[in-house]
Parts: C-alpha cells; sequence; structure tokens
C-alpha cells in the first residue's frame, strides 16, 4: 500500500460530487445581505434545508477524518522525528479511526432521518488535505485541533438544533459524537505538547497552520460570537479538549478578524455592483 496518499486517490463511488474549498468558503451568496443572518436559526424559513446540507457536510467530514486518522497510523516510521510517529500516537490514531467509523454511520441514518440522500450536496476535502501535511504534529493541529475543534463547535450548535426542535434522534446522536470530539481534540492538544516540548519552531509551525485552518472556517461569518453566527465557539468542551483561555481568546480574536474580513469584502462588491 501506498504511503502518502493523495486526494484525488480517495475512494469515493458515484454517489459523490467534489467541489473546491475556495468555492464553499468565497460562495458570493454568504456575502449577500440576506445571508448575513443565523441561518439555522429555528425560526428562519431554510434552516431544515441550512441543518441537512450541514449534516451532510458532517458526514463527509466523518469519512475523511477516518481516512486521515488511518493514514497517520500508517505513513510514517515509528520514532520522535519530524517525518516520524510515536507508537503511543499511532494507537490513539487508530482508536480515533474506530469512533470515525461508528461517525459516519451515525452521520448517514441522521441524514436520512433529516430526509437526505448520499450525494445530495458536494464535498470539499479540506480535511483529508490537512491531513497529508508531512509532518504529524502539524496534522495534528490542522485536523484534531482546528477542524475537530470545529465539528465541537458544529455538534454543539446540532444538539442544541435537534433540543429546540424536539428531535431526541438529532440532539441525543450529535451528543454522543460531541463526547468523542472533545477527546479527538484532547489528544491533538497533548500530542502537539508533548512532541514540541523541545522544538519551539516545530510548535509555531504547528499553530500557525492550525490558524490558518480556523480562520478559512471562519470567513463569511459561519462562526462566530454574534446572534447572526450559524455556528458559536462550545467554550467549555474545548476547555475540556485541552484549550487554554488564552486559546479560546485567540480563536475568538481569528473569528472576529475573518468576519470584518467578510463585511469589508460584502461592501466593496456591493459597491461595485452600484456603479455598474
Ligand atoms: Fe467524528
Ligand atoms: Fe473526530
Amino acid at each position: 500500500m501506498k504511503r502518502m496518499l493523495p486526494v484525488t486517490e480517495l475512494a469515493r463511488d458515484e454517489r459523490f460530487s467534489r467541489m473546491r474549498i475556495e468555492d464553499a468558503v468565497f460562495d458570493p451568496r454568504n456575502l449577500a445581505p440576506s445571508a448575513q443572518r443565523n441561518t439555522l436559526a429555528t425560526t428562519y424559513e431554510n434552516a431544515s434545508d441550512n441543518a441537512r446540507g450541514l449534516m451532510h457536510g458532517i458526514f463527509v467530514g466523518e469519512i475523511q477524518a477516518l481516512e486521515g486518522a488511518g493514514r497517520t497510523c500508517f505513513d510514517f516510521d515509528l520514532g520522535d522525528g519530524r517525518d516520524q510517529a510515536p507508537f503511543g500516537l499511532k494507537l490513539d490514531m487508530a482508536r480515533q479511526c474506530w469512533d470515525e467509523a461508528r461517525h459516519v454511520e451515525i452521520s448517514v441514518k441522521l441524514g436520512e432521518h433529516m430526509g437526505s440522500e448520499i450525494g445530495e450536496f458536494a464535498e470539499q476535502t479540506l480535511l483529508y488535505e490537512a491531513a497529508c501535511n508531512p509532518d504529524p504534529v502539524l496534522r495534528l493541529t490542522g485536523v484534531n485541533r482546528a477542524l475537530e475543534g470545529l465539528a465541537i463547535d458544529v455538534f454543539k450548535t446540532m444538539h442544541d438544533f435537534g433540543t429546540v426542535l424536539s428531535d431526541p434522534v438529532l440532539a441525543f446522536a450529535e451528543d454522543w459524537m460531541l463526547a468523542d470530539e472533545v477527546t479527538h481534540v484532547k489528544m491533538g492538544s497533548d500530542w502537539l505538547r508533548r512532541l514540541t516540548a523541545q522544538d519551539p519552531q516545530r510548535q509555531k509551525e504547528a499553530l500557525d497552520f492550525q490558524k490558518a485552518v480556523d480562520k478559512l472556517f471562519s470567513f463569511g461569518g459561519f462562526r462566530g460570537e454574534r446572534d447572526e453566527n450559524p455556528v458559536h465557539l462550545a467554550r467549555n468542551f474545548r476547555r475540556l479538549a485541552g484549550f487554554s483561555e488564552e486559546e479560546i481568546s485567540e480563536l475568538v480574536d481569528i473569528t472576529a478578524g475573518a468576519f470584518q474580513e467578510a463585511q469589508a469584502q460584502q461592501a466593496s462588491r456591493a459597491a461595485v455592483a452600484t456603479q455598474g
């Protein structure tokens, strides 16, 4: 079997279609004034369709999380070098594969429960691409800390969505997956600190990669602290997952900065449209 499998070679059947992350994040519809609201608020007319789309995004994210954790078990020789992985880390990644496989099954059933079909929404593959980093610590910050940290925020949001709509199937299933994601993010936090304790440069590079991924997913106001942001930071769960208060504050700043950039981009596009 080949090491470092490129994203183009992921196994998908004909039901799946792929889109670029840039097209998802910079979708001009997200910049319209009508989009500057909480599109998952249960009072919003399209909230259930948006929740179905988000659930499908979770489903493909679970597949990629399984693939990424599996690759980290396989791609590296054992050891403590930058191109190696310690046995304990591989054991944690194997444990994560077990969880993610279960999450894929739960997500398929939740999608059906919500009225969706596999492939109804396009798949973007940033999670797997972050899991192709040649340094295992950057995989941990990009995937476990940034993207599975985002999963914590999203699952908490979906859990609350199910609770408000009196849907115990959605609320309980999200809660169970959320508990696992907290352990996955904690694994990322613990291994980051352990493997970079004597190497501040490696730690800096890993945290910079995490910030870049976090910013990408906060662009367009998807996640933030305001009422109009559909997904809010799940602070208590992040504390449980090994985020310090300083790191949580920093993430709040990153999300606010990304939202302001989106607002500025919206204003300049509106100005161009008016001139035209
Ligand atoms: Fe998961
Ligand atoms: Fe996970």
